[in-house]
């Protein structure tokens, strides 16, 4: 039988790129031990520069960067056209080549990797590829939407006021309303951004202020949250209309908030599989985490990220559609829990995208 042809593509301009190379890494080689070696991986880098090359190199100069310069990289690009099924490579003698594919496997997080933005080309291109859909991924990443979606879903979120930067002229009042609604501290954040960048916890007027200037660095729309106090708890969720979920993870972190320094640079963060709560516990965030999941409309995977109260309270912080893949990821390290091996994840995920594809609507 002939082998399934994945991409995968990495990197992008986002500035989450880094982590991105070493969850490809990390993807490609597990898929290329899927037993029976059913699947042959190409490799798509984009550069952070945005420039899509097809890598033909080791696995491990995609880890630390070298890929980029390889002397075989081909320029190519995902061709919308479904009479493609795949990429068109510019060669350097000024000619063009296809190279067709049989799924799309993104492993790309941030701005244009995650939010949509590359799903929507995938549609057009009409070939199956892994994870949420352009809809569910563009939702997911607006912290404002996702909140909106989730509320009207019944699933408690923190209170939070948005802020365009239209408003900026009426700053004052907007300040007012986020100091009557949700108390200090509050917690400032772009709304479409990711790995902490632009949040600030802010404690005084001032620091509110300060905050909301540094997250319009980020984003034209920024959310300011009351602060929650609780146990960081992350659930990893698999499937399409039958998604399932798995155990909870508990994040410790090693700064005051889990911000970018605690998340990718600090030893210090530490994370315990299953989380110390209950089982009740435990099982009321399964619960809503796959409920959430279905509100949302996501497919494929994602990881619902909440925080346990004391009392028991579940509040559910954000959705990740795209998250971290790297050995020591929360959502690869959780479905191990479960006993599905990092190969039968990836696996699991090309044949959960090929399976969406196939739906016959008539
Ligand atoms: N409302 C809140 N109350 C308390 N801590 C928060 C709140 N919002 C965010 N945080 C802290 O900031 C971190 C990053 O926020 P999050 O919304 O998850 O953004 P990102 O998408 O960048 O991961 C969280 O993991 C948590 O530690
Ligand atoms: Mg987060």
């Amino acid at each position: 039988m002939a082998k399934i042809k994945v991409a995968v593509i990495f990197g992008g301009k986002s500035n989450e790129h880094d982590v991105s190379v070493v969850s490809a890494a990390h993807v490609i080689k597990s898929i290329r031990q899927v037993s029976d070696e059913r699947y042959e991986v190409v490799c798509i880098g984009i550069t952070k520069k945005g420039h899509w090359l097809k890598y033909i190199g080791s696995v491990e100069d995609i880890e630390n960067g070298r890929w980029e310069t390889h002397p075989d990289n081909t320029p190519c690009i995902l061709s919308p056209d479904p009479v493609h099924k795949g990429f068109i490579t510019l060669d350097e003698d000024g000619t063009y080549s296809r190279l067709r594919v049989d799924c799309i496997f993104p492993v790309l997080h941030g701005k244009n990797g995650e939010d949509g933005t590359i799903q929507g080309i995938f549609e057009m291109s009409e070939l199956p590829f892994v994870g949420c859909d352009l809809l569910s991924s563009a939702n997911c990443m607006d912290k404002d939407l996702t909140h909106t979606v989730l509320e009207a879903s019944g699933i408690r979120t923190a209170k939070w006021v948005r802020i365009l930067l239209s408003e900026m002229n009426r700053l004052d009042e907007k300040c007012k309303e986020m100091e009557e609604k949700l108390g200090f501290p509050m917690y400032v954040k772009p709304a479409n951004c990711g790995s902490s960048v632009g949040i600030s916890k802010c404690r005084n007027a001032d620091e509110l202020r300060a905050g909301i200037k540094a997250a319009f660095i980020h984003d034209r729309k920024v959310i300011v949250e009351e602060e929650i106090k609780g146990i960081e708890c992350e659930c990893a969720v698999m499937g399409n209309e039958d998604a399932f979920a798995s155990t909870v993870g508990e994040i410790s972190a090693a700064n005051e908030f889990y911000d970018y320094d605690a998340k990718y640079n600090d030893q210090g963060s530490k994370t315990y599989i299953p989380a110390r709560i209950s089982e009740e516990s435990i099982e009321e965030i399964r619960r809503i985490a796959v409920k959430a999941y279905h509100a949302m409309g996501c497919g494929g995977l994602s990881r619902v990220d909440f925080f346990l109260c004391e009392d028991g309270t579940v509040i559910l912080n954000e959705i990740n559609t795209l998250p971290g893949h790297t050995k020591i990821s929360m959502f690869p390290q959780l479905m191990e829990h479960e006993g599905i091996s990092c190969p039968e994840q990836e696996d699991r995920l090309i044949k959960l995208a090929l399976d969406r594809s196939e739906v016959d609507y008539e």
